[in-house]
């Protein structure tokens, strides 16, 4: 038999129903006990018909009922013999005025707390979960292989390359200089692979502290050192588990890390950081490196095995000096896209433009192009982007626009962007090399790096 309807006449009937609420507990404005429910009795382990009439203080000692009294809280927290829990006040009234208090308790143990509190935590992560997904989806209808510009040989290629690595699922390693468009190919292979649908989780091997680069990985457990979070934390081979992880810059990754790697690469297997189990994962790797990691290897300054390990599928993508009869088709395509961005409408382009920028050789590759266009359509009038507003020539490598600045600021940042790019033609662009030679932390070197607008030396 199901619940029957409620007889709004029959108070019994509304005992059934109020028998099913924990907690009930209601008084007059002075604390007598005007109503309890058997499910409250019991909890507080009263007989009710004696509690009936009672102060609410002599019967349940923790009561927040009374402080409560003349303030609106709505939630409040007690303690009990049972450990926390939580009760909701809501005044009872009258005629609009108020005559007393009735508390219902929403948890009233501590073991229900901490489930509630796991299980809001799950949801959470599974929210996260959701949203990274759909980032991912937007960031797929985003950059994928149709955002790879250009119809030269090479590039032609590199799209080849690309669907030959989609297809597989071995781990790539993608080289080329700065600003050629590395992470573009390494999110085209993953849009393009059978995991598109899963999460591509992205670390930067340069950017992380040393100590950092392992729990960052694989993960920790609870306790692992101070300062870790109590229920331990995924690291991102997990995160991206029947998915892919996008290392950058994997020349950057320190020797101590490098076996580590090499092992979960081998064996589909991490261990958490403080952590005793292996947990087995599905993940597949893309990396990127501008730097020959075969010369590296040569310094000693990367692993050879994990060199061979890494080295199943390369994918090299060509510096923009080598093709630069793509340039008129990335420049209408930056123009497009800067334009929109920028609330502007260019209807024509000086066609003398294309020469010019074909003349230039491009150490910054595609990004130098993408920035030029975009400070050019800024200055542009008229929907025309005249060779007037084109400005060329090594303006990232001798630094920002000085125009502006006093002579003293110019002057020294002049010194540290030489003293920067020295000291990374020194250590053939190792960046904590350089930190170390320069004296300074190496997060510092890469602030300088961004704030200063310095070009990487090729090396
Ligand atoms: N062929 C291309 N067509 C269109 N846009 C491109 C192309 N190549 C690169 N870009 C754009 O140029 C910028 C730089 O590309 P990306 O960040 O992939 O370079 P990168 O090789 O990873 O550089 P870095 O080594 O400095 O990290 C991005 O905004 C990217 O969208
Ligand atoms: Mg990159």
């Amino acid at each position: 038999m199901g619940v029957k309807a409620l007889n709004v006449n029959d108070t019994k009937d509304y005992e059934l129903y109020l028998e099913h609420v924990p907690g009930i507990i209601a008084t007059d404005l002075t604390g007598t006990i005007m109503y309890l429910n058997q499910q409250c009795a019991d909890y507080l382990g009263v007989d009710r018909e004696l509690a009936l009439g009672s102060k609410v203080y002599d019967v349940f000692p923790d009561t927040k009922m009374m402080e409560n009294m003349g303030i609106d809280r709505p939630t409040i927290m007690f303690y009990h013999s049972f450990g926390i829990g939580i009760s909701v006040h809501i005044p009872i009234m009258e005629n609009g005025e108020k005559i007393g208090l009735l508390e219902y308790d929403v948890v009233q143990a501590s073991e229900v707390l901490y489930e509630l509190a796991d299980n809001y935590t799950k949801f959470l992560d599974e929210e996260l979960t959701n949203l990274r997904k759909e980032i991912n989806q937007l960031r797929r209808t985003k950059y994928s292989i149709g955002n790879i510009i250009g119809k030269s040989p090479a590039i032609l290629s590199l799209k080849e390359a690309i669907q030959r690595a989609a297809r597989s699922d071995s781990t790539v390693v993608i080289f080329g200089e700065t600003g050629t468009g590395k992470e573009l190919v390494a999110q085209s292979i993953h849009d393009l692979s059978k995991r598109a649908k899963q999460n591509l989780i992205k670390i930067n091997a340069a950017n992380l502290p040393e100590t950092l680069v392992e729990s960052e990985l694989f993960g920790y457990e609870s306790g692992a050192f101070t300062g870790a979070r109590k229920n331990g934390k995924k690291g991102k081979f997990e995160l991206a588990d029947k998915g892919t992880l996008f290392i950058d810059e994997i020349n950057q990754m320190s020797l101590s890390v490098q076996p580590k790697l090499l092992r979960a690469l081998q064996e589909n297997e991490i261990e958490r950081v403080g952590g005793e189990n292996s947990i087995t994962v599905d993940t597949r790797v893309i990396v990127t490196s501008n730097q020959d990691l075969r010369e590296l290897v040569k310094k000693g300054k990367f692993r050879q095995d994990l060199f061979y390990r890494l080295h199943v599928i390369p994918v090299i993508v060509p510096p923009l000096r080598d093709r630069k009869e793509d340039i008129p088709a990335l420049v209408e395509y930056f123009a497009q896209r800067y334009s929109e961005a920028l609330g502007k409408t260019i209807t024509e382009i000086d066609p003398k433009i294309y020469a010019r920028l074909q003349q230039y050789n491009w150490p910054g590759n595609v990004r130098e192009l993408q920035n030029v266009i975009e400070r050019a359509i800024a200055f542009s009038k008229d929907n025309y982007l005249s060779a007037a507003d084109i400005h060329l020539g090594n303006r990232k490598l001798v630094g920002p626009d000085m125009d502006s600045e006093n002579p003293i600021e110019t002057a020294k940042k002049k010194v540290e962007i030489e003293m920067i790019v020295e000291a990374l033609k020194t250590c053939d662009g190792n960046k904590t090399e350089a930190a170390k030679l320069l004296k300074i932390p190496r997060p510092l070197l890469y602030q300088k790096i961004k704030r200063l607008g310095i070009v990487e030396p090729i090396t």
